[in-house]
């Protein structure tokens, strides 16, 4: 029973799927709110419609290329998979943006969105995100996170 729950333990940790609340709060916390000009909404809708919150989201593109983690980072432009010939414009190995640490898919997401395509980039959220009304979700975000607040300090 108790080594279940460390195999348990440790597949989490190998996979991680952020909450929607705990992953607006770390974006906010890693200055993503407002990054040129990118709400938090904008990377809370982009990243649900990506790889819903997953870090371990991994797809195989039809060019060959491969998109990576949390933000579906493609290896083609953005980090080197070892498989195909990258531009490697965030200098890192893909797998890293597979890592339930999310700094540097963060930082490599920081990277795309200071092209001059910006957040265009993301299909899922050209698609999904782009013109719409993110008001709504952006309240729900910001008393989300004032509720954690309070919990924590009633506690
Ligand atoms: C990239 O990272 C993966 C996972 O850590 C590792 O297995 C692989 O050897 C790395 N590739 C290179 C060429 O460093």
């Amino acid at each position: 029973m108790r080594s279940l729950l460390v195999l348990l333990l440790v597949a989490a940790a190998s996979a991680k799927v952020f909450e929607r609340c705990e992953w607006a709060r770390k974006l906010k916390a890693s200055g993503m709110d407002g990054y040129y000009g990118v709400s938090l909404a904008d990377w809370v809708c982009l990243t649900r419609w990506e790889s819903n919150y997953n870090t371990m989201a991994k797809n195989y593109n039809t060019d060959g290329s491969t998109d990576f983690g949390i933000f579906q980072i493609n290896s083609y432009w953005w980090c080197n998979d070892y498989i195909i010939n990258s531009h490697n414009a965030c200098g890192i190995n893909c797998s890293v943006l597979l890592s339930d640490d999310v700094t540097a898919a963060i930082n490599c997401a920081k990277r795309v969105v200071r092209d001059p395509q910006g957040i265009s980039a993301w299909y899922g959220w050209r698609y999904n995100c782009e013109g719409r009304d993110l008001t709504r979700s952006n309240r729900r975000i910001s008393s989300a996170s004032s509720n954690v607040l309070v919990f924590l300090y009633l506690r």
